[in-house]
């Protein structure tokens, strides 16, 4: 079996992306010093897969016990690259954190990847990278605006990082993943987001405020020129995101890039509005929700989604769920978890 290092792998995405490569025949080991998690996810895992995944619990900023994971581990075919501090807001009140968490940890991995002769790397990347972009849908070469946090910041230099050490490092290619809204639940409602801090991001506040979690929620405007006045966003299934990383993988396997440094949009390709998106839950969950029309969100762009193409061409890959199941799935799982 080969051999996969996914750092962040007791997060959200990481976990369930590590369902998804088990599935497919990876073996898997983990490093995650639950900055932003617990060791649930380890049993969701476990659970799913009948499987127990190590967990080396490494701050990745570490370069010496970071790079003492790969001394024990020298048939590593693969990393991918979660860990991260992702708060946008965070982020802007603790820029160094961020700055010293985020770089170093990719830093130490790029070069423990060069030194180990690790020769394919994902990293996770974001579409906050765009910024406030000009053209709608964002493909690959549309051209990245300012960073609108220091978050988005690290994400475009971890971008830029990956560029300029692949000069270097000739030996291991890369895979850029942007993902747009990340969203939803293993369909076994087993595995979910489970935020440690006050949900901020849409979905897990509708399904908060479904459960009773909160009294109310808010939509944040409904003025913006949009069919219903609210923001539009690209909000794409975790599993779907999982099933790219797979494919992503196998692919760099398979040496079938063509370039060293690849990168790949991973959206639905279309756009639902806060309203719409209200709406689906209501529909799914036969529930009703408890909102208001509130003022704009600082920061808030009005309009963002992805053009999958370049990943649906090379890498075989197109999302199989809608904003639906997205519903469905976040409410099972939040349903499960506040039992
Ligand atoms: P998450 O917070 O659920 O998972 C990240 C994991 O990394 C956490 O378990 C955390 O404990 C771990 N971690 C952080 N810093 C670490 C360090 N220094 N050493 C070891 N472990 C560390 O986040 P997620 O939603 O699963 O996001 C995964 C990746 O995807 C991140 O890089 C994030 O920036 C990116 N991303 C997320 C979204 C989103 O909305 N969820 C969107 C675009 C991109
Ligand atoms: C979605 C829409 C809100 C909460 C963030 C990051 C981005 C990326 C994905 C990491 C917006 C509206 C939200 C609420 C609301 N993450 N909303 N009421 O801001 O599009 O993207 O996550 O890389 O970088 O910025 O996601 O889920 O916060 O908001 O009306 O209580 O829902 O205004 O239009 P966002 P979100």
């Amino acid at each position: 079996m080969q051999k996969v290092l996914v750092t962040g792998g007791c997060g959200y995405i990481g976990s369930h992306t590590i369902v998804d490569l088990i599935k497919n025949g990876f073996e898997v080991i983990s490093v995650d010093n639950h900055l932003n998690s617990d060791r649930k996810p380890l049993s969701g895992i476990r659970k799913i897969t009948g499987k127990t995944v190590k967990n080396y619990k490494v701050d990745l900023s570490d370069r010496t016990r970071t790079r003492k994971i790969f001394k024990e581990n020298p048939d590593i075919v693969g990393i991918i690259h979660f860990a991260a501090l992702k708060s946008v807001g965070d982020s802007v009140n603790q820029p160094l954190f961020y700055f010293r968490n985020n770089m170093l940890s990719t830093l130490n991995l790029l070069e423990c990847a060069h030194e180990f002769g690790v020769k394919n790397f994902i990293f996770s990347s974001s579409c906050s990278v765009y910024g406030n972009s000009k053209e709608l849908p964002v493909t690959e070469t549309t051209e990245l605006q300012e960073a609108e946090s220091p978050y988005a910041r690290t994400k475009q230099m971890g971008e830029h990082m990956i560029h300029d050490v692949a000069k270097e490092a000739k030996k291991t290619n890369f895979i850029l993943l942007r993902y747009f809204n990340p969203c939803g639940a293993h369909e076994s409602a087993t595995l979910g987001e489970s935020p440690t801090t006050k949900a901020q991001n849409l979905v897990p506040v509708i399904t908060e405020t479904a459960i009773g979690k909160r009294k109310s929620m808010t939509v944040f405007g409904d003025d913006y020129d949009t069919r219903d006045g609210s923001c539009i966003r690209d909000y794409i299934h975790v599993m779907d995101l999982a099933d790219a990383h797979t494919k992503s993988l196998q692919y760099l396997l398979k040496k079938k890039n063509k370039q060293q440094v690849e990168t790949y949009n991973l959206g639905i390709g279309d756009g639902v509005t806060v309203l719409e998106a209200i709406n689906a839950f209501e529909k799914t969950s036969g529930k009703k929700l408890n909102y208001k029309i509130g003022p704009r969100r600082a920061g808030d762009v009005v309009a963002i989604y992805a053009n999958f193409d370049a990943a649906n061409k090379n890498l075989g890959w197109s999302p199989k769920r809608d904003i639906n199941d997205i519903m469905k799935t976040a409410w099972e799982w939040e349903m499960k978890r506040s039992k």
